[in-house]
């Protein structure tokens, strides 16, 4: 092993875990009670320094782990080689192929896992449909993100889901930190450092104003540009109306923006007709879970020349008029691609969340059937608390008449 690789990837753990006061806390009790003694994981998320403290804290609750990544892109080398050093069992390099990709999860898989993590429902994917001879042992999961949740939903009405999962995602103190916070500053950290662009004065069209997006526009909003929203739903287009945002169909903002930046969750909503219609220079990101937002293969037919490389995670597509269009990281993350995804405050909120998920499945999942989970609502709040206290901010509590106020029908206002 590469002895430098290694400590720049412990440096960089060291560094993430000192803005993950919760997660570290949760790891402090879990070394003490070994709530996860003997469980096999095989997790499959972006190997970046949060999910190594993430992978820290499960260790110390007693688990024994395999980890892939959840986007060849993404994955922090000197962080793989790091978690390898202290147990961990890492199957992901940066950059690899898709081949690769997939191997990497079916290695994952070999530990023959009692739960799994997902981020995008690839591994549960794979065990259901490929590895179908390790589903008897899996008796829990959880899932990080919004594509895999809706994958999962799918999966249970047609009651082909096998195990309990828990829909991480759909905490509140995920949505509203992670979705929107992470996915908002980290976004527009990603477009700045991959092209240096100034966005005060620029038209920003952000495509889909749900949780991810409000924070991508509202950060846009911040830098000063001018920000545009599209959306297909009514209630969220007016919602964005009302916070002062111009709302229009892709085809007229596809003519106005200089930046795109697409996170809907949904397929080809930049298209060939809109590519054919943007600005010399426009620049294109997705922040969608996947790679399909903007239809690449439209951009390739489009373009007369494409020029990789033309500054890191930037290739330079040349239409034949001269005008010259900029995708960001080949279509995929761009937070996570061409910036460090959510910065570590954030997942030290989802991480910890998954943590308490996770400990809750080994306790209870004996008497759980298949389907997909809530968050216990006691997690939600216990992840709150926890940051605030390591905030030093305190609340109010309810008074017992409060209480009561709030609990009875029978009094009136
Ligand atoms: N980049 C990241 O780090 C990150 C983090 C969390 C979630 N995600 C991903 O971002 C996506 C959005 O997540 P979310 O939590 O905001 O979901 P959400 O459901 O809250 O919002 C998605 C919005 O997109 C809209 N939409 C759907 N199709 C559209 C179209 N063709 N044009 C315009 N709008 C459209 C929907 O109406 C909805 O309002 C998901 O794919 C999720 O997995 C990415």
């Amino acid at each position: 092993m590469d002895s430098a690789l290694v400590a720049a990837g412990e440096r960089r753990i060291g560094w993430a875990a000192r803005s993950m006061p919760v997660l570290t806390a949760i790891g402090e009790r879990f070394a003490a009670e070994r709530p996860l003694d003997g469980l096999r994981i095989a997790a499959c998320l972006h190997v970046t320094a949060e999910t190594a403290v993430l992978m820290g804290t499960l260790k110390a609750g007693g688990a024994e782990i395999a980890l892939a990544a959840s986007n060849p892109l993404s994955t922090q080398d000197d962080v793989a080689a790091a978690l390898g050093e202290y147990g961990v069992g890492v199957h992901a390099r940066a950059g690899v192929d898709r081949e690769t990709y997939y191997r990497h999860i079916h290695q994952a898989l070999d530990i023959s896992p009692d739960v799994v993590l997902d981020d995008g429902c690839d591994l549960v994917n794979i065990l259901h449909t490929e590895r179908t001879e390790l589903l008897e042992r899996v008796s829990g999961g959880c899932e990080e993100t919004t594509t895999g949740i809706i994958r999962l939903r799918q999966m249970a009405a047609e009651r082909a889901l096998r195990f309990p999962v828990v829909a991480v995602n759909d905490t509140r103190t995920k949505r509203m930190f992670d979705n929107r916070y992470g996915t908002g500053q980290s976004t527009i950290d990603g477009i700045m450092r991959a092209t240096n662009t100034l966005l005060a004065g620029k038209t920003v069209v952000v495509a889909g104003f749900g949780y991810c997006g409000r924070g991508v526009a509202e950060r846009a909003r911040g830098l000063g540009a001018r920000v545009v929203i599209t959306e297909i739903d009514p209630v969220k287009a007016l919602d964005a109306s009302l916070h002062g945002y111009d709302v229009q169909p892709m085809t007229g903002a596809a003519r106005a923006g200089d930046v795109f930046i697409t996170v809907t969750g949904n397929r080809d909503v930049i298209r060939g007709e809109h590519l054919a219609a943007m600005k010399d220079g426009a620049i294109l990101a997705n922040a969608g879970h996947f790679d399909v937002e903007i239809d690449v293969r439209a951009l390739d037919e489009l373009a007369q020349a494409v020029h990789r490389g033309v500054r890191p995670n930037t290739d330079e597509y040349v239409l034949a008029d001269g005008r010259r269009l900029l995708l960001l990281a080949e279509g995929r993350l761009v937070n996570l691609t061409a910036a460090e995804g959510h910065p570590a405050a954030v997942m030290d909120m989802s991480f910890s969340a998954q943590a308490l998920a996770v400990a809750w499945l080994a306790r209870e999942r004996a008497g759980l059937a298949p389907g997909v989970y809530d968050v216990p609502q006691e997690v939600d709040v216990e992840v709150a608390r926890l940051k605030l206290a390591a905030a030093g901010i305190e609340v109010d509590t309810l008074t017992a008449e409060q209480e009561k106020y709030l609990h009875s029908w029978r009094l009136g206002s």
